[in-house]
């Protein structure tokens, strides 16, 4: 038989789960903690509330959170910088994926020392890192839980993932009610990423029993509670149910990898600094339909997860639904169908499709790609 891996951080999940943070960094042996947040997570006030448990824990710590959105190579170096001069023993990423991948970065390069390029694509990690704890406040990214970070080359105007085991947080903590600050827009745009995520990872090359079973789960509550999460901010169930969805999406992900949805969306943020998931929502329906012929069974999973009725059809039918659930969904909370203007020229489109075939999440795609197909795919949502 096969051999089968799955990575998981130490998970701490509910209502509650932030207040555990000084006692967790204790066990992790941490004396200053260098907390990477960025300014509206700062203003809703998670980072403040995780303080006072830091604190009575009797550990020192940084805040930090000159970051901005699809985190930049200038900016983990200046917070790395940042952390070293201030005698930190671990990070601690508070914030949707761009606190927790800068964070994961800082505490990389902390002690592998180079350039965050040095470390683009698999397992270019040497040394051992200090503990990593993460505070997802968004249910999307699944950063909490995952073995990459997505890192922004400034120079290539491209995204670098880097995947390593290193980059594993050490203790997730998973506090649904981080999610109520959240506004319509990115409560939307980051649910249809851990969305992305889960169907991406069920139909991954890499998928295996033990991220099925996470990837399905997270299709269902997806499917269930994200229109109530957009629409009602301090639905607490939606939120429980969301942060499981995201927390699912992650390990599914962070194990199976994903697709092309995320090839090219990580382009479009690269180059355009496009918000991640809503560039994966509105890519994932015409990807789906190009990949529908290499996964027709599991297309098929889909469609029953997302609670739809199969019984009888065929089984290219019964695939068709999950494509049309997903557009649905998404029409649901808001999310267009095509990409705002944004001055896409067809040079652009080329370079785009050209650093898409070499993205990591292209390698794990069910389908083989063309540059070709990637161009067609892009014109289809101009
Ligand atoms: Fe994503």
């Amino acid at each position: 038989m096969e051999l089968y891996k799955f990575v998981s951080p130490e998970i701490i999940f509910g209502r509650g789960a932030l207040e555990q943070v000084g006692e967790s960094l204790v066990r992790l042996g941490v004396k200053k903690v260098f907390i990477v947040s960025d300014p509206g997570v700062m203003e809703a006030g998670w980072v403040d509330k995780a303080v006072p448990p830091i604190k009575e824990a009797g550990l020192d710590y940084i805040i930090w959170h000159d970051i901005t959105s699809n985190p930049k190579d200038h900016e983990v170096h200046k917070g790395l910088e940042k952390y070293l001069e201030t005698g930190c023993n671990a990070v601690l990423g508070i914030g949707g994926g761009s606190s927790i991948d800068t964070a994961k970065a800082i505490a990389l390069l902390s002690t592998n020392g180079g350039h965050i390029s040095d470390f683009e694509g698999a397992d270019k990690v040497q040394q051992a890192l200090p503990p990593i704890v993460a505070v997802p406040t968004t249910a999307g990214s699944g950063a909490e839980v995952t073995q990459l970070a997505v890192v922004t080359n400034t120079k290539r105007q491209m995204k670098m993932v880097i995947g390593s085991k290193s980059l594993v947080p050490d203790i997730s903590l998973i506090d649904p009610r981080t999610l109520t600050t959240k506004d319509k827009q990115l409560t939307a745009n980051t649910g249809m990423d851990a969305l992305t995520h889960a169907i991406e990872a069920y139909v991954s090359l890499a998928a295996t029993p033990l991220t099925d079973i996470q990837a399905l789960n997270a299709i269902k509550l997806a499917t269930r509670y994200l229109p109530v999460s957009v629409s009602n901010r301090t639905n607490l169930e939606a939120k429980d149910a969301m942060a499981m969805a995201s927390l699912q999406a992650g390990l599914a992900l962070s194990n199976a990898i994903l697709g092309l949805v995320h090839a090219m969306s990580h382009q479009l943020g690269g180059l355009l600094d496009m918000p991640h998931g809503e560039a994966n929502a509105i890519l994932l329906p015409s990807v789906m339909e190009y990949n529908l012929s290499s996964a027709i069974e599991r297309f098929g999973s889909i469609a029953e997860a997302m609670d739809q009725r199969v019984f009888g059809l065929s089984r290219r039918d019964a695939a068709q639904k999950a494509i049309e659930a997903v557009r649905r969904l998404a029409k649901d909370i808001g999310i267009l169908e095509k990409l705002p203007e944004v001055g896409l020229t067809d040079e652009l489109l080329i370079k785009l499709s050209e650093n898409a075939m070499v993205d990591v999440c292209i390698i794990t795609n069910p389908k083989e790609v063309q540059v070709d197909d990637i161009l067609k795919l892009f014109t289809a949502v101009l």
